[in-house]
């Protein structure tokens, strides 16, 4: 039998062209494009395209797509009615989850998924995707009125996918800067190779479930704090330790208790993510925006990140895209358990890319195990034991 690998670290789960990470040079790629050219020059819903595609579109292509996103922005009015009842205290991530699993009982679609060969019917891949992208953007922004009891706005038709996200989040007209932040925020989290979620989304769509049970397992696995739930424990701990000469003796205790420090640390990069230096300087953009040379909670971060370099590096830990990610959305003025849930929104058209690839060449995963129970025995009945 093979060697067991806890959190089967360095195991191919899957062969894919949808995105590389180089973990010693920190370069990621979405089919074979930098990272930095992406967050410099593309879009959100190009890069959609191209994740789902495995070419950028032409400018034709890339219309009729950005089409299809603005006509499935719009939910049922049960789906509202339905998250009218959630309660207001849960997080943004409960509620993505819940919300998107119920879509595949308002819009159904499973026609391709026969267990009868390949699913490579484009169009059925691209009407599932459209329908998930877009509305995962609008259930998250709906939330944010429905929870705090305020009738949430209609998508509009004449903005882009993170312009339109932002006005209906902020019920306010979106300022062009910000909108771009959150567009190149979107194309940063949209893919990440095999991680947990993307590695569940393969698990889930290899029994053929329907792309919304697909999206909603891979929701779930996002929100555990090791995942995507990270950027949120960064700001909450940034917060704990209040002020950059309470740093050293936060980070050192937390060692110690062999407590892992948020936003620090990743199974692929051993130096830092290339998203983290990206976050990093759009932070320094916002805060120039607003006429700012300093920022508290930018301070803060710095000096953990310097006593993590000092203290971790040797381990090859540092700072991962949950880093910076959620000072940016903080500075944006978004509260902190919504942060997961945009990374979720980005990472949506990462996963059915994934899904896509998973049903193009499908083989129900189901690995085995080392058992190291009980050897067969009778069963002893109640009056024995
Ligand atoms: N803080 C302190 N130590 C850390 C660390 C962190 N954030 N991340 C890794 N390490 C340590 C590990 O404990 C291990 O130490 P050891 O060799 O003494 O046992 C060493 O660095 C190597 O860890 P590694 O095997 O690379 O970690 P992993 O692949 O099992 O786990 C994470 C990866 C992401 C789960 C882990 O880095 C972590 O928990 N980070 C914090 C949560 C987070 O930010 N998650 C978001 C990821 S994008």
């Amino acid at each position: 039998m093979s060697e067991y690998l806890p959190g089967l670290a360095g195991v191919p789960a899957t062969k894919s062209n949808i995105s590389d990470i180089d973990g010693e040079k920190g370069i990621l790629a979405y089919r074979g494009y930098p990272i930095e050219q992406l967050a410099d020059k593309s879009t959100f819903e190009e890069t959609c395209m191209l994740l789902l595609n495995g070419k950028l579109p032409t400018t034709q292509e890339l219309e009729e797509f950005e089409q299809r996103l603005h006509s499935n922005r719009r939910t049922q009015f049960h789906i509202r009615d339905l998250m009218k009842t959630f309660p207001p205290s849960g997080h943004p991530m409960e509620m993505l989850q819940t919300a998107v699993a119920s879509l595949g009982m308002f819009y159904p679609g499973n026609e391709c998924l026969t267990g009868t060969g390949a699913c490579e019917d484009l169009d059925y891949i691209y009407n599932m995707s459209v329908k998930i992208i877009s509305r995962m953007g609008t259930i998250v922004a709906m939330w944010e009125h429905l929870r705090n009891g305020y009738e949430p706005p209609e998508p509009r038709d004449d903005l882009n996918y993170a312009e339109n996200f932002l006005y209906m989040f902020t019920g306010k007209d979106p300022d062009p800067l910000m909108a771009r932040i959150m567009d190149v925020c979107l194309i940063l989290h949209a893919e990440h190779t095999i991680n947990a979620s993307t590695f569940s989304v393969l698990v889930t769509g290899s029994t053929l479930a329907s792309p919304y049970s697909v999206i909603a397992a891979a929701i779930g696995t996002l929100s555990g704090p090791l995942h995507g739930g990270a950027n949120q424990r960064v700001l909450e701990m940034l917060d704990e330790i209040g002020t950059p000469d309470k740093v050293e003796e936060y980070v050192d205790k937390r060692l110690a208790k062999k407590e892992v420090i948020w936003g620090m640390g990743h199974r692929e990069y051993k130096t830092k993510d290339p998203r983290a230096t990206i976050l990093e300087k759009l932070v320094n953009k916002v805060m120039e925006s607003q006429g700012k040379n300093v920022n508290p909670l930018m301070e803060l971060a710095r000096e953990v990140e310097r006593v993590c370099e000092d203290r971790l590096a040797h381990k090859g830990v540092y700072p991962n895209v949950d880093f910076y990610s959620g000072i940016l959305y903080n500075e944006m003025g978004i509260s902190a358990d919504q942060f997961t849930a945009i990374f979720a929104i980005a990472r949506s058209a990462g996963w059915l890319a994934h899904w896509r690839e998973q049903l193009a060449d499908n083989r129900i995963f189901r690995p085995t195990q080392m058992y190291i129970g009980e050897p067969l025995r009778d069963y002893v009945p109640i009056e024995l034991r």
